[in-house]
């Protein structure tokens, strides 16, 4: 059979090379794709864009395509499933109801509030007055979300209630993130330790990946602005297999169970963002209605099950019958970015060291493109590469022992991903 990935990032290199390893599977066509999806032997990349949703369907009618898997939020919010599902083709994504998890923020807290899953106390607003009062009452630390899809961007962690104040006013005029500000919700603000906690579902029950951990700020220590992220790790130490057992009991399912009680069924890849606090209690921060990027990379290199049957088999309602199965290694991927980002950037620069081999790591590909046979940058994440080893130290030397060969003007990257997980490491061996 042939498979159809829709998407061009990371993320969709990563689950094209994982879904191109199935013996079911002749050729996964990736729409647009990258540079490092056109080189994967059994991929090839179609030059359709994640939009065009006539486009990517007749492309599935012609081809024999017989599962499009898709990896970005736009798409998702903009209701591909349901295009696909309206053409008789298998799309194995949530429906457009269902993405709200992620397309609005005030829309998923009223979810968690209405199923008493653990969140952060809120309110939503589109008034600046009102938000005024609100932001005062509470005091700082606080945090401002941007309702609708900001491209993760769209949050505020302020200091200062008059920081707070600001980013309300910025995002409720729409002059920070247009419409997408145009409603607001303000948070409480959690401490803790953050963590990814992605499981597929078909909708009524769902299957936890590996644990993983990214890292969204741009600086060393997770300081600096907010990115998309700028590195990620497969397993989380922080999460224990109690702290497993209790994500899955009072987030994951109740979340499947809410969803499904509000008649919207979620079949997908669900993807909540978690706060871990010191008494090792998880609340929701935010879901994603779509795999983690830069996660994405980490756990694919981990996952040993057939990624095409898993997502055919959700598809079915049959999620109860499978079990998945991950490599003991942990994996560490490094972020390369243009210098710049999250902010403006340059784009075009040649990239060098791309053809080397090294055991035990991979580099995937993201804003990346090519020029005959050159490959040049093409957006702010560029590459993420990939370490696996017998502990976090390991895989996180390895990666860095491949990025240090690969170069190209403006290159960045955080030189501590994992380092919270080593600490841990040498802390408790
Ligand atoms: P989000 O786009 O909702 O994932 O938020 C981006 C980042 O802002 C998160 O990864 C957290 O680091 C931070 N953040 C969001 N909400 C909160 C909160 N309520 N308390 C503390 N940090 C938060
Ligand atoms: N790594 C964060 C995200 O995919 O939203």
């Amino acid at each position: 059979m042939n498979v159809l990935v829709v998407g061009a990032g990371g993320r969709e290199h990563a689950l094209a090379w994982k879904a191109s390893q199935s013996t079911q599977v002749e050729t996964v066509f990736v729409a647009p794709g990258n540079p490092g999806t056109a080189a994967e032997s059994g991929c090839q990349n179609v030059d359709i864009r994640v939009d065009d949703f006539t486009a990517l369907a007749n492309f599935a009618v012609s081809n024999d395509v017989e599962l499009t898997i898709v990896g970005p939020e736009g798409p998702l919010v903009a209701g591909i499933r349901d295009f696909f599902d309206a053409r008789g083709l298998r799309c194995f994504a949530p429906s457009q109801q269902a993405a709200q998890l992620e397309g609005s923020k005030a829309f998923s807290k009223e979810f968690l509030s209405r199923h008493n899953i653990p969140t952060g106390r809120y309110e939503t607003f589109s008034s600046l007055a009102d938000a005024e009062r609100y932001i005062h009452a509470e005091g700082a630390p606080i945090v401002i979300k941007a309702d609708g899809l900001a491209a993760g961007k769209g949050v505020v962690v302020a200091a200062t209630v008059d920081e707070a104040v600001d980013a309300a006013r910025s995002m409720l005029s729409g002059e920070r993130f247009g419409d997408a500000g145009k409603e607001i919700v303000v948070e409480e603000f959690l401490a803790g330790e953050e963590a990814s906690f992605i499981v597929v579902s078909d909708g009524e029950v769902a299957l936890p990946f590996a644990s993983s951990q990214d890292h969204k700020a741009r600086d060393v220590g997770d300081t600096g602005p907010n990115t998309g992220g700028m590195g990620a790790y497969s397993p989380a130490p922080v999460v224990s297999d109690d702290i497993h057992q209790q994500i899955m009991a009072t987030i994951i399912d109740p979340t499947i169970q809410g969803m499904d009680a509000d008649g919207i069924r979620y079949q997908g890849f669900l993807y909540a963002g978690l706060m871990i606090d010191n008494e090792g209690v998880a609340k929701v921060i935010e879901f994603n209605c779509r795999f983690g990027d830069p996660e994405a990379q980490p756990v694919m290199m981990r996952l040993e099950s057939d990624l095409v049957e898993l997502c055919q088999r959700a598809l079915d309602t049959e999620l109860s019958t499978v079990e998945l199965s991950f490599s003991e290694e942990v994996a560490l991927g490094v972020v390369l970015a243009s210098g710049g980002y999250p902010g403006d950037y340059k784009t075009g620069h040649e990239i060098r060291g791309l053809v080397q081999h090294m055991d035990g790591t991979k580099l995937f590909h993201a804003g990346t493109r090519a020029d005959e046979a050159r490959i040049l940058t093409a957006g702010g994440r560029v590459l993420c590469v990939v370490g696996m080893g017998g502990s976090v130290g390991e895989a996180q030397a390895r990666a860095y022992r491949r990025v240090e060969g690969i170069e190209w003007k403006d290159m960045f990257y955080r030189r501590d991903i994992g380092y919270r997980a080593v600490q841990r490491e040498t802390v408790e061996p």
